[in-house]
């Protein structure tokens, strides 16, 4: 998710009771056309909401002064590389590679978050593809990318080795993939302790709070641990570098409540792994 100052300032997020659909109803997408590019977790999320989460997400404490620093702090030089970044939103991450000396193609599955990466990014080198990061992603060749971010979207994502094993074909031996996600223990602790076990990859749902009213409902998919890391190992990935973000000093001054959470407790987690 996105990283959502609540409106008391402690949660991000306001769990409600989670989904009993099956999530197994969610694979009946087989392809990106456009009728199944509005069916599945994701795009269901998010596009009617790509505008309010692109007014907030430059400046917001969670992404702005916590997120994006973790996530910039383990990219490699990315000047003269080709980068696919997956799940772009309204383009923050793509703008930043490109003025950077990256070349970038950028892939979300929310028609309104295609176009606003497109306008953010218009005159650099970025290609925006409108694609459902659940199916293969015909048209990118084998070992075409040096590097692959996939920054706050995999939780939309059920089956995460179907997904890395993509990232692989797609990077070239030694390429980096980095990821930020939900903190399992966040998860837990601060929003699903109900539900039956920990242990579970399962479809839950909360409401982001800090985007303006009304509240806005998500549908993800919550993880074990255990799962983030062994679903990149079994996928051919070894892991690199993990960060259990700190938020930088200047939120202290902007945010001290949310300062203090921050370096209380985790939030988002951030992997760097290398494609074996
Ligand atoms: C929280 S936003 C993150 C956007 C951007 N990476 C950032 O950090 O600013 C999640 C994005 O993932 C996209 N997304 C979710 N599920 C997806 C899927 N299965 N395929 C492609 N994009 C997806 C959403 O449309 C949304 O733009």
């Amino acid at each position: 998710m996105s990283g959502f100052p609540s409106t008391d300032g402690f949660n991000p997020m306001t769990a409600i009771p989670a989904i009993t659909r099956d999530p197994g109803d969610l694979q009946t997408c087989h392809n990106n056309s456009m009728s199944d590019l509005h069916d599945f977790v994701g795009a269901r999320n998010y596009s009617g909401f790509a505008d309010r989460y692109a007014a907030a997400v430059g400046t917001k404490p969670h992404n702005a002064l916590y997120e994006r620093p973790a996530v910039l702090s383990l990219l490699p030089e990315v000047r003269g590389r080709r980068v696919l970044d997956a799940g772009c939103g309204p383009g923050l991450y793509s703008e930043w590679l490109a003025q950077h000396g990256a070349t970038v193609v950028a892939v979300d599955g929310a028609p309104r978050m295609v176009e606003l990466a497109q306008e953010r990014t218009r005159g650099l080198p970025v290609e925006v593809r409108l694609a459902n990061l659940e199916e293969p992603l015909d048209g990118l060749a084998d070992a075409s990318f040096d590097l692959v971010i996939a920054p706050l979207v995999l939780s939309y994502i059920r089956d995460w080795r179907k997904v890395f094993r993509e990232f692989g074909r797609l990077l070239v031996k030694g390429g980096r993939l980095v990821f930020s996600t939900e903190h399992p223990a966040f998860d837990w602790v601060a929003l699903h302790r109900d539900r039956e076990s920990y242990f579970a990859t399962e479809l839950v749902s909360a409401y982001f709070t800090g985007f303006g009213e009304p509240p806005h409902f998500i549908e993800y998919y919550r993880r074990p641990m255990e799962e983030i890391f062994n679903s990149l190992i079994e996928s051919g990935f070894l892991i690199d570098r993990v960060l259990e973000p700190r938020p930088a000093a200047e939120m202290e001054k902007t945010d001290p409540k949310l300062f203090r959470q921050l370096n209380h407790e985790p939030c988002f987690l951030c992997v760097r792994a290398l494609r074996g």
